[in-house]
């Protein structure tokens, strides 16, 4: 049979660092396979693309997720023996707590509350020369986040708790500072929740019965024992941090409604399909999460390709999500492809593959499109603005991405004729 592709480098890990969100698109298209062996922080790594690709990873006989998200990671974006490090019952019986706090009513309630707090941000932008879209949502979601979830926070705390929980996300690439920075954040942050989760469980915390909050302090393990309190906020954080990361998908939506602004048309109907396209044309085309790790449970052969117990294999989301025998022109920008699209559970991963409810697919999706429709929404119906020259470009190399100027909107006026 055909060899499967070496990558002749002997350590990878630097071409990563320089190719980012491409790394594996590249070598897809170099060697015309969606399955290659390289080499990463001095071990044997098999990536894998395309829906084929997607399909096997989530093939939770085949592989776990122990062992696989480097400490650096887990120091920083994930915190240490969290929900994504798990696997088997105990993996799923964690899931489900995570899932009961994101049904359509929590979605609803969430989105209510953004459209809300993005209501009230008009009159306070009417009164200044310009801000910075990027700061303005990651401060709005941490406040509504927080105010969901049941967790106090103090009109005060917001700038710097939206900051720390940005600055984990945005760690997750980085080496050296900004890798510190993050865990920094994390400390901080994960010391501030273990303190309300202590407080919630001595009584000293008043926390609503189907708030996160609540759940978390009081979820038992498979074993009918609780979470430590430091394991309970570190899975609290696993619900606050990625809302505010949110920010991230609504700079772009405003970026695209800049670079492409015959859609506003179709979106200034609330509830409309178009906001629906639109926000997941937006998941699709812009890069935010690139790869996904785990490991290999047991050997097994596939496509001549040997994977090897304990063997690290990664899949590409932002790859799979521009392949081109699953996007027709997947470079160009088009919410209308999202028209009566069938679709399947590993053809469109900007928040992994495979069912939720079985794997390790983020629990996040339904809260991540309510929350881009309600703010795209508010973007192009409730108020006006100027985009003055900035810098727009955002790279493909550095992980996470965003605009680089964070998006600066000038002149802001709410727009009266529409409620
Ligand atoms: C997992 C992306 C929003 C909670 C994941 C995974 C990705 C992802 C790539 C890993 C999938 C895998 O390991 O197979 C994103 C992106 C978001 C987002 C790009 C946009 C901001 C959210 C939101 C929440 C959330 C809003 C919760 C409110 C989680 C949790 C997991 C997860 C708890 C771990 C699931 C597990 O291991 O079973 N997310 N997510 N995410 N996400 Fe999200």
């Amino acid at each position: 049979g055909e060899q499967v592709p070496k990558d002749k480098s002997i350590d990878n890990s630097i071409t990563l660092i320089q190719e980012g969100y491409l790394f594996i698109k590249n070598r897809v298209e170099r060697y015309g396979t969606d399955l290659f062996e390289a080499r990463l922080l001095g071990q044997s790594v098999i990536c894998l693309s395309g829906e084929e690709g997607a399909k096997l990873f989530y093939d939770s006989e085949r592989f776990e997720r122990a062992g696989a998200a480097p400490k650096r990671v887990q120091k920083t974006l994930f915190g240490q023996n969290a929900i994504q490090t798990m696997d088997g019952e105990e993996h799923l019986h964690r899931k489900v707590l995570f899932m009961s706090m994101m049904t359509t009513s929590h979605q609803k309630q969430l989105s209510d509350l953004v459209m809300e707090e993005w209501d009230r941000c008009i009159g306070k932008w009417e009164k200044e020369d310009e801000i910075i879209l990027y700061h303005e949502a990651s401060k709005l979601l941490c406040k509504v986040a927080c105010d969901w979830a049941g967790v106090p926070l103090e009109e005060r705390e917001v700038k710097e708790r939206a900051e720390d929980f940005s600055a984990m996300v945005d760690a997750f690439g980085a080496i050296g500072p900004r890798h510190w920075k993050g865990r920094r954040a994390r400390t901080r942050t994960e010391e501030w929740i273990e303190g309300i989760i202590n407080d919630v469980r001595s009584g000293t915390e008043k926390a609503l019965k189907n708030s996160p909050l609540y759940a978390m302090a009081f979820h038992k393990d498979l074993h009918g024992r609780e979470l430590n309190a430091r394991m309970a906020a570190i899975e609290l954080i696993n619900v606050l941090r990625p809302i505010v990361a949110i920010s991230t998908f609504i700079t772009f939506s405003a970026l695209a409604l800049h670079k492409y602004p015959k859609y506003k048309e179709k979106l200034a109907l609330k509830n409309g399909e178009w906001l629906e396209y639109f926000s997941q044309e937006v998941r699709r085309y812009y890069p935010f999460g690139p790869f996904i790790g785990a490991r290999v449970k047991t050997d097994f052969t596939w496509k001549n390709c040997n994977f090897k117990k304990g063997q690290l294999v990664i899949l590409d989301m932002y790859g799979t999500n521009h392949d081109a025998r699953l996007w027709h022109q997947p470079e160009a920008f088009k919410p209308e492809r999202f028209k009566n699209r069938a679709g399947s559970l590993f053809d469109f991963i900007p928040q992994g593959g495979g069912d939720p409810e079985k794997g390790h697919r983020c629990p996040g999706e339904g809260i991540t499109l309510e929350v881009m429709k309600a703010s795209l929404y508010f973007l192009v119906n409730k108020v006006n603005y100027e985009v003055p020259e900035q810098d727009l470009s955002y790279s493909l190399v550095r992980m996470p991405s965003l605009p680089e100027s964070g998006f600066i909107m000038r002149s802001i006026k709410g727009s009266e004729q529409i409620q």
